[in-house]
């Protein structure tokens, strides 16, 4: 792949605006007119249209655009004339902010929201932003600047900003490497990576935001350009970090914190959330390339019922079609697939198949004459079909970012629906072709009208192509909620799938690359992610891959799959203590159940991530930007997966507060690290004090049995935390019309008391009609409760001291005393 990659900022690149070195090292086209980089100049005056303010330094000119009252976008226009304003990333930029107001003085214009300023300077267009107390977060340490591109039109753009000496940076989605991205430089070019290593770059997603904490104020930096683009994190240049793309429009959002968590949440009002998964997308998924024939799979699914392992989705790779053929079955693996699928569905499991964008060349193939004759396949600058070698053999591409061929794409799936399959794999998606890797450059594309080269389609290629399946599914599925998993993606991509991460390696290596992964994307505005649980390529042994399982019992996306050469990879492959302690971690993630999906409701509404490294739960703390083992989950249950071989303990840092430890309830005091032990069948788990937490009875699949009580785990604190606890019917759209529950629980103590409150909110009520409570922690023998203001007798005291009662799901307040 042609490597356009420049620096920046160094001394050799910095050229005056009228200086006409020929610069050979940027010159893609040898031999072509020198490629000339340009800065902004001074900027002379300032107008405003309704949010968005307009400099210019004569020619060029910058929009300063106010989102909210923490979001402000910067654009820049070489030649005075902006892109049309458009974004996959981004489909609707609503103005929200509640004031703002342009100020100038003698040495700047100044753009203020009540919360943050952007600063314009006046000697050299130097852009910066800083808080209400005049904390300067971001500045740039040159001004805005470009190149043309002699080759393609258009303009290679640069952003360089200042880089605090303890900076730190985190985001950009998958990449391969250590969570603190402080030191280190990236491209980003969706790219198949099928066994990707510690520090490979690109792998499959494009996600141009980063979140940076400098002297304990965080903001980000969303880089809505899907181009090839590059982020340097003071790696060329220790105080310098600059973003740069090879084309399109220098466009960055300034994100405002000041916390961490503020950042993200912010960037998920730009880009969205995740809608409300089919609540059976959260159990157990088993995967593997491939399962077939219909023996086989029938066989697996037999096998998980009989070994009472909990499982919910059984995947089909790519064998299961016809010379690979999307949109049909191998019929002599598959002779009769409804009837199999129904057989699988009466047993509790949901068939989710793959499906790839490249469609064989054959003009017997249905899908192909229909791609054919609309013309809906991608095309060369000369008019030629984009052809490639993939799994089918010479394939031919939709153009995803075409509305007509999206939905077009979309209907295709009226078959698989009919034949009851519930959930689509969108694989190879970046887009992959064997041999060349991805498409030419000069593939053109419709990009919902506004054309482009594949240099610019390339990013979301993957997305648009889920995209489509989601919404083709959603229009089918009438009002079921359509379960989608994607490899590629761009920033937004949320809003239409899961993804995971990709063909890794079954070592522990990977394991802890997989945990940094997870973290990383959820960071990224990617919260439903998991990885291949025991790794794609190679062999785990026994302890690896349940260590792995224990890893994923926590990954909001929760599936083991592995390449069609390996030995076989289900829970019980492996033989005991494992299978054991498989099935023990299974049945753990599916008593919680209720607490992933009412913080994936949290994630939905709110923008919050699931997985949160600890930076983002104590970023005061410095030495949490180098922490990357541990992350919450949600934000009452820390997680600390055991990432090597034969470890019987390991150091588990705890946020200051009171924590229990899951497995014995001791009760922890946080702000320091502390030994726990990690024997096989555990990993450190703690609860914070305070946390009401939700569990489900065990089943072999979502919704095997009527619920008819359902646990609350309450864990005493000395003040008042909250907790929160969603429900719904678990597969309609119906939350959107707030038919849900959203129960809030209160819980405070002292010395003597404690004291449980319930509020709700929303239309649905549960079948269900008993809570059944167990209270740990409590610093007293309780001899009196009342509820809702009666004296309440039934309860009693066990052995571990854990106060334990059952009472109807409709209390107000619970009292507990001495
Ligand atoms: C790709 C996918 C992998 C899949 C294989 C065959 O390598 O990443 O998950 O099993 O293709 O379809």
């Amino acid at each position: 792949m042609e490597d356009n990659t420049i620096d920046p900022e160094l001394e050799s690149n910095k050229i005056a605006e009228d200086d006409d070195t020929f610069q050979h090292i940027n010159n893609p086209i040898v031999g072509i007119k020198p490629i000339i980089k340009k800065y902004l100049g001074v900027p002379n005056h300032a107008d405003q249209i309704g949010n968005k303010f307009f400099l210019t330094d004569g020619e060029a000119k910058v929009e300063i655009t106010v989102v909210t009252d923490q979001i402000i976008r910067v654009r820049l226009a070489p030649h005075g004339v902006f892109l049309e304003e458009f974004s996959y990333g981004v489909p609707k930029l609503v103005q929200k902010a509640t004031a703002f107001t342009l100020f100038e003085n003698d040495t700047e214009f100044r753009v203020s929201t009540g919360v943050i300023n952007c600063h314009i300077r006046k000697a050299d267009f130097f852009i910066s932003f800083s808080d209400s107390n005049d904390n300067v977060t971001s500045t740039d340490a040159v001004p805005m600047h470009w190149e043309e591109n002699v080759a393609f039109g258009g303009y290679y753009v640069f952003c360089t900003k200042t880089c605090g000496p303890k900076e730190s940076f985190f985001g950009l989605g998958d990449k391969p490497t250590e969570l603190n991205l402080r030191g280190k430089r990236f491209v980003n070019w969706n790219t198949d990576a099928y066994s990707f290593q510690w520090n490979q770059d690109p792998i499959y997603r494009t996600i141009p935001f980063y979140i940076s904490i400098n002297e304990g104020i965080s903001h980000g930096i969303f880089f809505d350009n899907t181009y090839k683009s590059h982020f340097d994190f003071g790696s060329e240049e220790k105080n310098k970090t600059s973003f740069w793309a090879d084309g399109g429009e220098l466009q960055y959002y300034y994100i405002h914190g000041p916390h961490m968590m503020d950042v993200v949440k912010n960037y998920h009002i730009l880009t969205g959330t995740h809608p409300m998964p089919p609540l059976w997308a959260f159990g157990y998924h088993q995967c593997r390339w491939s399962y077939y024939p219909e023996a086989k799979v029938t066989k697996i699914a037999k096998t998980f019922r009989e070994q009472k392992i909990p499982c919910d989705a059984i995947y089909l790779d790519i064998d299961y079609m016809d010379g690979y053929r999307c949109f049909t079955w191998n019929k002599k693996y598959f002779p009769d697939p409804k009837k199999m699928v129904k057989e699988l569905a009466a047993d509790g499991f949901k068939t989710v198949v793959i499906i790839d964008p490249g469609i064989r060349v054959d003009d017997n193939y249905w899908v192909f004459k229909e791609g054919k004759e609309k013309r809906y396949f991608c095309r060369r600058s000369d008019d030629y079909f984009m052809e490639g070698h993939v799994w089918p053999g010479r394939c031919q591409f939709p153009d995803f970012t075409n509305p007509e061929v999206r939905e077009w794409w979309g209907g295709l799936f009226e078959g698989l629906v009919e034949t009851g399959v519930a959930g689509v794999w969108n694989d190879m998606n970046e887009p992959a072709v064997f041999g060349t890797g991805s498409f030419p450059d000069d593939v053109r594309h419709q990009y919902d009208g506004h054309r482009g080269s594949h240099r610019k389609a390339h990013n979301v290629y993957g997305m648009q192509m889920v995209r489509s399946t989601y919404e083709g599914l959603r229009t089918i599925m009438k009002n079921k909620r359509p379960f989608t998993i994607t490899r590629a993606g761009y920033s937004g991509v949320q809003r239409y799938s899961s993804v995971w991460t990709g063909d890794n390696v079954a070592t522990w290596e990977h394991l802890k690359l997989g945990n940094v992964q997870l973290q990383r994307l959820s960071m990224s505005g990617i919260s439903f992610c998991g990885t291949d649980i025991g790794g794609f390529s190679g062999e785990p042994d026994g302890e690896l891959f349940t260590r792995w399982i224990q890893l994923g019992t926590f990954a909001p996306f929760m599936r083991a799959h592995s390449a069609g050469d390996t030995k076989e990879r289900e829970p019980w492959s492996f033989g005991e203590p494992y299978t054991s302690i498989n099935r023990k971690f299974i049945e753990l993630r599916y008593k919680l159940i209720p607490y992933l999906y009412s913080t994936f409701w949290e994630h939905h509404r709110y923008g919050f991530p699931i997985l949160r490294p600890l930076v983002m739960q104590e970023q005061i703390e410095s030495d949490n930007y180098f922490r990357q083992d541990e992350f919450t989950y949600g934000d009452k249950i820390l997680i600390c997966p055991v990432l090597e071989p034969g470890q019987k303990s390991r150091k588990v840092y705890l946020p200051t507060g009171k924590w229990y430890n899951f497995w014995t309830l001791e009760v922890v005091e946080g702000g320091k690290e502390v030994e726990v032990l990690t024997p096989l069948e555990t990993i450190p788990i703690f609860v914070k004090a305070g946390s009401v937490i939700p569990e489900y009875p065990v089943m072999q699949y979502v919704g095997e049995k009527e619920i008819e009580e359902v646990k609350l785990n309450v864990y005493y604190s000395d003040y008042v935390a909250n907790s929160f606890f969603f429900e719904d019917y678990g597969e309609t759209f119906a939350y959107e019309q707030d038919i849900y529950s959203e129960k809030k629980f209160a819980v405070d103590g002292n010395k003597t008391s404690f004291s449980i409150q319930q509020s709700l909110e929303g239309l649905y009520t549960p079948r269900y009609e008993t809570y059944s409570f167990t209270v740990s922690g409590l610093p007293f023998k309780p001899s009196k409760i009342t509820i809702d203001g009666k004296a309440f007798k039934d309860f009693a005291v066990n052995a571990d001291k854990i106060l334990e009662f059952k009472y109807s799901k409709n209390f107000k307040k619970i009292e507990i005393s001495k």
